[in-house]
């Protein structure tokens, strides 16, 4: 059964075709990084026009490098995301759906990334322990079934992504700031400045406005200061936080296997530091952590193969939720 997925939730713009939920024969992705850099962050109105250009080639070249003429059913993402950019890749999701005659499903955007590691690791065992982390989420979750998840923890105020991105403007790094901070991090001593650690021994929430605030007293205080000391410092802290309350989540539910997920799960440090939670731990590649179709079908495929077509009046949700059960 071959799904065709699209994506255009943020700013990408793309297409991919999966066969049998996991069968990856085509994913392609156009992203807007170039067109939004300029104004240091995604412009919703104009992601929205983006996504209109670019969608119809990159379905086509989704299609013809899968070599098909016709999908067997068409998934797009309804939400979370920006509600212009979310509307074009349904709408037309939709009408290719009713050209070619076949079921439509519409996918939660962050379902769409706990699938990244089902497609890519065919040993992952139930119950997991996903850390999702995105520019616009912090969620740790445990799935104890694809398709059954329950919610650990989340942020409170700003995701992980978000605080990469703050932290790098203010930095004069550029965006998107989770690969510049990345990059300067590298040059830099994550020790040269001792950054708090919001709530790392409690609970299984996040805080990380608190951090982005004691970077900039830090500068503030020290204009000198070294910015790779200040990135390497500050990425140290966001990933101390997130593996040492991932490792609690696994012990406490006793997960049988560890994700990660999401375009913060491209971070190298966090890759790195992954393992020491204790059990066998996925790492999805770069391709698949950051925002992509592949995982838009994947997640199609298995709803609609429990949950049958959506209907054609399904509405774009910006604010949309993981379904959670208890
Ligand atoms: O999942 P994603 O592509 O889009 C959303 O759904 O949000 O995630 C984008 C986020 C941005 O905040 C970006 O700065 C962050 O992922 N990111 C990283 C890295 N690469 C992307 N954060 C830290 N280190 C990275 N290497
Ligand atoms: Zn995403």
């Amino acid at each position: 059964m071959n799904v065709l997925g699209i994506e255009t939730s943020c700013d990408e713009t793309a297409a991919a075709v999966v066969d049998d939920e996991r069968v990856v024969r085509s994913s392609i992705v156009s992203s807007q990084i170039d067109l939004h850099a300029r104004y240091g962050g995604v412009v919703p109105e104009i992601a929205g026009r983006a996504h209109l250009e670019l969608l119809m080639p990159v379905v086509a070249e989704a299609m013809s490098g899968a070599g098909l003429e016709r999908p067997d059913a068409v998934a797009a993402t309804y939400g979370p995301g920006l509600i212009g950019s979310l509307l074009v890749g349904l709408s037309a999701a939709k009408a290719l759906a009713m050209s070619w005659d076949v079921p439509f499903v519409g996918v939660n955007h962050l379902e769409g990334h706990l699938f990244a590691p089902v497609i890519e690791e065919p040993a992952l065992e139930w119950p997991l322990v996903v850390l999702l982390v995105s520019g616009g989420h912090t969620l740790l979750v445990q799935a104890t079934a694809p398709g059954r998840y329950r919610l650990l923890g989340q942020t409170l105020d700003d995701a992980a992504g978000e605080a990469f991105d703050k932290v790098a403007r203010f930095l004069g790094l550029g965006y998107p700031g989770g690969p510049a901070i990345d990059r300067a991090a590298k040059e830099g001593d994550p020790r040269a400045f001792r950054f708090p650690r919001a709530m790392a021994d409690e609970g299984f929430d996040f805080s990380f406005s608190g951090l982005k605030t004691a970077v900039v007293r830090t500068v503030e205080r020290d204009p000198g200061a070294s910015t790779p000391d200040i990135a390497a410092s500050f990425q140290d802290a966001v990933v101390d936080v997130l593996v040492t309350k991932a490792a609690r989540a696994v012990a406490d539910v006793g997960a049988r296997s560890f994700c990660l997920g999401g375009g913060v799960a491209a971070n190298s440090l966090l890759r790195l530091r992954a393992p020491e939670v204790g059990v066998p731990t996925y790492v999805p590649s770069m391709a698949m952590c950051t925002d992509n179709a592949a995982m838009v079908a994947a997640a199609g495929a298995f709803r609609l193969a429990h949950d049958g077509p959506s209907p054609l009046s399904l509405s774009a949700d910006p604010n949309l939720s993981l379904p959670w059960t208890r």
